[in-house]
């Protein structure tokens, strides 16, 4: 990732130390700081036609693979999208979201609901949606630290989802991953201050 070094205005985080993210070995020698990441990493909606090599979606999917999961039952399933047709169908599922048919990859990230079965509804309802998300973070923050941009879409129908990609009834889509070369960088929504959000001890 380029950027070694630079200095990023407003810098959101109180650091003791610094974390680094390394890169593939053909950027090898550049780092970005982990915490820079978290702060650079956009939701990108405009994509380039580059090609995403698969070495790349393949990494991203090992990032979403090493994220935690209930009992570590690692509930979610990937499918991987790269055809045209079924991107196009995709997009007929998720209105609003022109850029899937422009996108070279979309990753279609989907709980698995009988490798939850024996945590009941809460393992249902609850923890395997959470090891999807967990999942798709490690993805979206692997994608920005190497240089691509991501969109996580949930605004899609799961039927016309499932039938597009033949999905079995006990797997469940829960967001579509498009990634690719930015072709603008996505702006930078505000974020509720600190102290509007945590509290301390109790509510
Ligand atoms: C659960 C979830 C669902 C989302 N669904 C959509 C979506 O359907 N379409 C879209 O364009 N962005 C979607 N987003 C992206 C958010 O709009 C985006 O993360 C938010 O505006 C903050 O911007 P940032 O990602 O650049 O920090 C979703 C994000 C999350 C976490």
């Amino acid at each position: 990732m380029r950027g070694a070094g630079k200095k990023v205005a407003d810098k959101p985080f109180h650091r003791s130390r610094t974390v680094y993210i390394t890169d593939s070995k053909e950027d090898a020698g550049e780092k970005m700081e982990l915490l820079e990441c978290f702060d650079k990493r956009r939701s990108v909606r405009s994509f380039s036609d580059e090609p995403v090599p698969d070495e790349v979606v393949d990494n991203a999917l090992t990032a979403a693979n090493l994220a935690p999961s209930a009992g570590n039952l690692q509930a979610r399933d990937f499918i991987v999208v790269r055809e045209e047709e079924t991107k196009r169908k995709l997009l007929a599922s998720s209105p609003g979201h022109g850029f899937l048919a422009e996108v070279p990859v979309v990753i279609v990230c989907c709980a698995n609901l009988d490798r939850i079965i024996q945590y009941g509804p809460r393992g249902k309802n609850l923890y395997c949606v959470q090891d999807v998300a967990a999942a798709v973070e490690n993805m979206l923050l692997y994608i920005a630290a190497r240089g691509y941009g991501a969109c996580w879409i949930g605004a899609f129908d799961e039927k016309g989802v499932s039938a597009a990609l033949g999905l079995p009834l006990h797997v469940r889509p829960q967001a579509l991953v498009a990634m690719g070369k930015p072709r603008k960088e996505g702006s930078k929504p505000p974020r509720v201050r600190i102290e509007g959000l945590v509290h301390r001890e109790r509510w």
